[in-house]
């Protein structure tokens, strides 16, 4: 297939800031001197960024990395992930038309895209929304036929359920991914006829349809917030030099005890009642870190589920106790000095904001619900 640029382009690209500190540590992953080896990553990057690769894009990372631009041109046109044409503000649908998914009926699929996206591959749907292209096998035969959009795999499709998904999509939502026909994996339609004694247990979908549904964000367009924004040994570095971040090493942020508070007898009044809302953060790693109030243990009555903090998951919540966070008005009550001191101290720097912790926090100390807290409870996702 011939991939060339696209003939319009915008004038220019630049990273976001997270995404810029994220490439420029990739950067460091490298030997002094092989910078370019960055080159997938750092395109792969800019098209999260903004859903397919501009001219503009690929020569920004051909720069960044010391690269003649035609290098990085090769790279970008040589693999067929990378995007040279505006794909869908939603979705690019990618259908598998390998033989399990052909026999398996990847034909009408390729014909709802067709009826729903738009009649040739690559090109807009009438909104802008979609875009779709046939690839071949995605390794997920057993679960043929199958299509994968934004990050995740609709598998076991049939032609009305491959439409609704798109039509759901359209309307904002994002259906779960992962088998659609009722499947908890790729095991027999009609019944385990080995390993019988398999308990799922804690997930209500497969491991990688529950991953998606955890994480929440299989369209969305990538901003840099979403996963750790820096190797390990780039933590607690502000602003990366990037010559110099090819040699170095920086030691990560000591990290001072907080003062333990003993728990109160009864459910005290909320720190949030007390405070003034806090207004939107800034970038945790911009602002001086304060130690909250921390406890040594959960107030007579037990602790909050913090689970029902979209975003925290059983392995966060323990981390949240530990640090001494049991309860929701603890949370509510961080200002920006107290999320830039629990986020230096989590794995993924930017969650607390990105998942708006702190409103979601202020709304269960006040006993109400949230839409994440609900469906939580309703699809009994810890249970
Ligand atoms: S043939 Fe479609 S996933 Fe392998």
């Amino acid at each position: 297939m011939l991939r060339r640029l696209y003939h319009d382009q915008p004038e220019s690209f630049a990273f976001l800031p997270e995404n810029l500190k994220w490439a420029e540590a990739q950067i460091t992953k490298y030997p002094a001197g092989r910078a370019q080896s960055a080159v997938i990553p750092l395109l792969w990057r800019a098209q999260e960024q903004e859903g397919w690769l501009t001219r503009p894009a690929i020569e920004y990372v051909a720069d960044m990395l010391g690269m003649a631009h035609i290098r990085a041109f090769e790279v970008a046109s040589f693999y067929f992930m990378f995007q040279l044409t505006p794909t869908g503000s939603i979705a690019h649908v990618q259908v598998c038309g390998t033989t399990s998914c052909m026999i398996c009926g990847a034909e009408k699929l390729i014909d709802v895209c067709k009826d729903k996206i738009a009649d040739k591959p690559f090109t807009l749907s009438a909104d802008g929304k979609f875009t779709w292209e046939e690839v071949e096998c995605l390794g997920a035969c057993a679960n043929a036929p199958m299509v994968q959009i934004g990050k995740d795999y609709y598998e076991d499709l049939t032609t009305d359920r491959f439409a609704e998904i798109l039509d759901e999509l359209s309307a904002g939502k994002v259906p779960v991914p992962g088998p659609q026909n009722g499947r908890f994996s790729s095991e027999p339609k009609s019944g385990l006829t080995s390993l019988k004694d398999f308990d799922s247990g804690k997930t209500q979908y497969n491991a990688s349809a529950q991953r998606a549904v955890d994480l929440g964000d299989t369209v969305k367009r990538i901003d840099g917030t979403e996963v750790p924004i820096l190797t390990p040994w780039m933590k607690g570095k502000d602003a990366v030099d990037v010559a110099a971040s090819k040699t170095a090493t920086v030691p990560p942020t000591a990290k001072p005890a907080p003062k333990a508070k003993a728990p109160a007898a009864k459910p005290a009044a909320t720190p949030a009642a007390a405070k003034p809302a806090a207004k939107a953060a800034p970038a945790a790693d911009t602002v001086e870190e304060t130690a909250p109030e921390v406890l040594t243990a959960a107030r007579a009555g037990g602790a909050d589920d913090l689970k029902m903090l979209k975003g925290v998951g059983p392995k966060l919540e323990q981390t949240l106790n530990d640090l001494g966070f049991y309860h929701f008005d603890q949370i509510a009550a961080w200002g920006p000095a107290e999320v830039a001191w629990v986020d230096n101290r989590l794995t993924f720097k930017g969650r607390i904001e990105r998942d708006g912790w702190i409103e979601q926090a202020k709304q269960l100390a006040a006993g109400e619900e949230t839409d994440f807290a609900k469906r939580a409870k309703k699809d009994k996702l810890y249970d």
